[in-house]
């Protein structure tokens, strides 16, 4: 696992923005994975500019989106559909019919065969972004999710129905269930980016990355992942037992100027 510990949240962001900007210089018709969540909302504005200032293209680029609530049409204010279009989709050159987000108002069962079989038909993701629940969860594969599942509906815990409350209104309906990519979807994908900010995170981050490989933690079979980097600000790294020396690789990983298939993507 490739551990990037950069200042703050807006260097969380530039970092991403970078890595995918890489991503569509290497192949232009990419498949991107996308994630929802107050996290990437900077990363997305990122490449809003750099979409803007003549700098990145979408027009070849296929999405997956990791998730959707089951019930909440995309015209919904809460549904993932509608924040993608909201943060991104309306903003760049991306073919509306390219992107895919799980119908959450078609019959849970046909959708997630019907998703899993798309991804599969586009080729494979090549760029997953994920973000990270404060229980670990990734997409909405809560603890306890199967370690090699495919897109299918998730029970959601308390604890995320009430972190994710903030979003709906006080007397508004907030699903209990969501469609959500596998943990074996995300682990096809060939590139893995996630990104966290904030101590509210930095528990999940040290478990993530220095924790046993669990299903009660989803995140951490990302250590099994060939390509996967995880991008934090300092806060959300505060409680890694190897802070320095995750920053240390990437001071070597400058200075000897090597690139990833020499050096590896792995810190240790
Ligand atoms: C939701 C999403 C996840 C996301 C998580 C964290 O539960 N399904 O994909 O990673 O929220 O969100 P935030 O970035 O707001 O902390």
């Amino acid at each position: 696992m490739r551990v990037i510990i950069a200042h703050d949240p807006a260097n969380v962001a530039q970092t991403c923005a970078e890595l995918i900007s890489e991503q569509l210089q290497l192949k232009p018709c990419s498949v991107l994975g996308l994630a929802t969540g107050s996290t990437p909302i900077a990363l997305y504005k990122q490449l809003v500019s750099r979409y803007q200032a003549g700098n990145m293209s979408f027009l070849g680029v296929k999405s997956f989106n990791l998730d959707e609530y089951v019930g909440l049409s995309g015209t919904h204010p809460q549904s993932y559909r509608y924040f993608m279009q909201q943060h991104l989709f309306d903003h760049v050159d991306i073919r509306a019919k390219q992107t895919e987000v799980p119908l959450g108002q078609v019959e849970p069962s046909k959708e997630c065969i019907r998703y899993e079989k798309a991804i599969v038909q586009a080729g494979g993701i090549d760029l997953q972004i994920l973000g990270l629940g404060a229980n670990g969860h990734i997409g909405f594969n809560e603890p306890s999710s199967s370690l090699v599942s495919k897109t299918r509906v998730k029970t959601l815990t308390p604890a995320t129905m009430a972190a994710n409350a903030r979003f709906f209104d006080k007397n508004e309906y907030q699903p209990e269930l969501a469609l959500t990519m596998g943990i074996g979807t995300i682990m096809r994908a060939r590139q893995v980016v996630l990104l966290a900010t904030g101590t509210h995170k930095a528990k999940a981050v040290q478990a993530m990355i220095e924790g046993p490989v669990s299903a009660q933690d989803p995140a951490s079979i990302l250590q099994f992942h060939e390509r996967a980097t995880v991008v934090l600000d300092a806060d959300s790294a505060g409680l890694l037992k190897q802070y320095e020396y995750y920053q240390w690789v990437e001071e070597v990983r400058k200075r000897t100027n090597l690139n990833e298939f020499v050096l590896g993507q792995s810190a240790s």
